[in-house]
């Protein structure tokens, strides 16, 4: 039997190519193999954008659309919209007894969270929501309606991973062996750098290519890129290495061409300007079978529509069955 694997995102703004390179390409291939849960965690994006409403609705689709554009394969994971599974609310509830206050501020993602947060607002006290501190708790219900044995995700994502582990194991202690220990499943795929030569690429530095970017939009943020501050003229010998537009070459452009620009670029024959235009090129190249495939659902929401419904019904039943399994257990299957 297949084994099966829940993971999420949050429906906060559209996929970058931090978020193709990253999870997205992983995600892709691990969709043959694996009895596959993808949960698009509009609940948890409320959770610090309660006060949006329309943002969250607005981007459910545009992600759906987004991960469908690169290769997402509705036949094959269920793709699901996390507030339609009130069995999530429902575990969240219970397993909020099993951790301490003093647990979810140690751990570690919440608490680089909440430093960006007091930066951003001030006192803690009065930004920081009930539902903020314990989003790990409804994480972990995420994960455990779905029996998740793996959870794909990156690095930043590990400390929620072994909050639910925790939870798991008090939970079965407590009240008998129901739930499964999920395992964080680590891509090896690197994080992405940003246009500015951020270790980063994200939203809110400002320094991100979207897939749904136009080629006037992509002219200007490659246009932009940082390359080698030392290389003042046109036929400067460089350092690609400290270069962004050479950073993506590598990721769109093929390895015989790479070569050649590494070459030219350190012996000062290739000007910026020129290697930034073949790099639009190229990404424009690179992106524009996601594009089409996004723009057959653009143009035919229903069919969106249709996928996000039946991948919810089928997380529903399997959320439902996880349900009873956890009432009778905690006695509470009247
Ligand atoms: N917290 C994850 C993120 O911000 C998204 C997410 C929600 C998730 N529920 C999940 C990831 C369950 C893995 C498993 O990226």
């Amino acid at each position: 039997m297949k084994k099966t694997i829940l993971t999420g995102l949050r429906p906060t703004g559209n996929l970058h190519l931090g978020h193709l390179f990253g999870a997205g390409q992983n995600w892709v291939k691990l969709q043959d193999d694996y009895n596959f849960y993808l949960e698009i965690a509009d609940v948890q994006a409320l959770t610090d954008n309660f006060d949006n409403p329309d943002k969250v609705r607005k981007n459910v689709k545009e992600i759906a659309m987004d991960l469908l554009a690169i290769g997402i394969d509705p036949n094959k994971v269920n793709m699901f919209i996390q507030s339609q599974i009130p069995e999530i609310a429902e575990l969240t509830v219970f397993y909020s007894n099993l951790v301490t206050i003093a647990r979810l501020h140690r751990n570690p993602t919440v608490k680089s969270e909440i430093a960006q947060k007091k930066e951003l607002f001030g006192n803690e006290g009065e930004s920081i929501t009930y539902g903020f501190l314990g989003y790990p708790v409804s994480q972990a219900a995420d994960i455990t309606a779905f029996n998740g044995e793996l959870v794909p995700v990156g690095e930043d994502q590990l400390p929620l991973i072994e909050q639910c582990r925790e939870i798991v194991r008090k939970f079965n202690s407590i009240y008998g062996e129901v739930l499964l220990e999920p395992q964080a499943y680590l891509s090896k795929t690197t994080r992405i750098k940003g246009l500015d030569g951020n270790d980063k690429m994200g939203k809110s530095l400002g320094n991100a290519i979207y897939l749904v970017d136009d080629e006037a939009t992509i002219n200007k943020k490659i246009m932009g890129a940082i390359t080698d501050p030392n290389k003042i003229k046109k036929d400067d010998p460089a350092n690609p290495d400290v270069c962004m537009v050479y950073y993506y070459h590598k990721l769109v452009n093929n390895s015989d061409n790479v070569n050649q620009i590494c070459a030219e670029c350190k012996k000062g024959s290739r000007g910026c300007v020129q290697c930034k235009k073949e790099l639009i090129a190229k990404m424009n190249e690179y992106l524009e079978p996601i594009k089409k495939r996004r723009q057959k659902y653009e143009d035919n929401p229903e069919l969106v529509d249709e996928i996000l419904k039946e991948g919810t019904a089928k997380a529903r039943e399997k959320a439902k069955d996880q349900m009873l399994k956890v009432k009778k257990a905690m006695k509470i299957d009247y």
